[in-house]
């Protein structure tokens, strides 16, 4: 029996997220060590999607509009022009934890619109991928700038301005993320319309903090492509101070950063939505075991190291 397969990395955001909502620019990138994976198999009995890390099955006739992957296959099937009900078994899992601010929904949205495609026979473009994987992004996140859908779908480093075309890029020399998990899982959505609420009271310090971090997120990118990313560790300090004030840092996410930079991390700052999820700290080769032990002797559930590279 025939059976295709299509996976898409998890990411994280460097510096910018929640100012991004506000038009400011923001960098992502894909975080290739775990990824979501479908797999299409035909069957001739209608089309299940089967979500095996939530033992759930979705008939996609009987999927109503609030299931995003349903919402996120139609429309592919609809792009391609192929029937709205096709015989096939779609299977996806997921080594991305979920709610923890790695883009797990987004994902399994890209690796499922990938999966479609291929079974259809047709290379999706990256710019595609990323306009359906967005009708989900609306379900999971409310008003999402568009960020998740576009690294995952682009699968590389990318700088990201809502409204304007994204644009990929290149480090100039790789370096290593260490990634932890505060174990908290945590609502973008909510957080972001904390954020909202919060720029609506008091809209002068909200922009005037959105503002400095869009400066520091440039300044992120010439460090990053131009190989000197040490540079980066005080724009991470400084991006995680400002998300602070605007109060999605959490008790135990300033404590498992600060252990991050007492065991040697050049930086750290949360990263995603925040309220939970994860930090993110700068390390190299030398730093990262210290690191990394110390943030699960603190108390992060899972820690990885990522290569960001081109
Ligand atoms: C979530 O990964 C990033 C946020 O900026 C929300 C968004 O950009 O949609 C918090």
């Amino acid at each position: 029996m025939t059976q295709v397969e299509a996976t898409a990395p998890g990411k994280v955001i460097l510096v910018g997220e929640h100012a991004v909502v506000y038009g400011r620019p923001a960098i992502a990138v894909p975080v290739r060590e775990r990824v979501a994976r479908a797999t299409i198999r035909e069957t001739g009995t209608g089309c299940v999607l089967a979500v095996l890390d939530l033992g759930r099955e979705l008939r996609l006739m009987d999927a109503g509009d609030d299931e995003a992957l349903a919402v996120v296959a139609r429309a592919t099937l609809a792009r391609l022009g192929l029937p709205p009900n096709p015989g096939w078994r779609v299977e996806l899992s997921s080594a991305i934890p979920i709610a923890s601010g790695m883009g797990s929904g987004a994902a399994l949205s890209a690796a499922l619109v990938r999966a479609i495609y291929a079974q259809a026979g047709v290379t999706p473009d990256p710019a595609v991928v990323s306009e359906l994987v967005f009708g989900g992004e609306l379900l999971y996140h409310g008003t999402p700038s568009g960020i998740d859908n576009t690294v995952v779908a682009y699968d590389r480093p990318v700088w990201f301005v809502n409204g304007s075309p994204p644009e990929v890029f290149t480090p100039g020399a790789p370096f290593l993320l260490a990634i932890g998990d505060s174990g908290v899982p945590s609502s973008t959505r909510a957080m972001v319309d904390g954020v909202r609420r919060r720029h609506t009271a008091d809209p002068t310090h909200y922009d005037a903090w959105f503002d400095e971090i869009a400066s520091l997120v440039l300044a992120a990118r010439t460090a990053i492509e131009t190989g000197e990313t040490a540079r980066l560790g005080p724009l991470f300090d400084r991006n995680h101070s400002l998300l602070a004030q605007m109060g999605v840092s959490t008790p135990l996410l300033d404590r498992l950063i600060e252990v991050a930079r007492a065991a040697g991390a050049a930086g750290a700052k949360l990263s995603g939505g925040g309220g939970g999820g994860n930090l993110i700290a700068l390390v190299d080769e030398v730093t990262a075991p210290a690191v990394v032990a110390a943030l699960q002797a603190a108390g992060a559930v899972r820690v990885l190291v990522t290569a960001v590279a081109a």
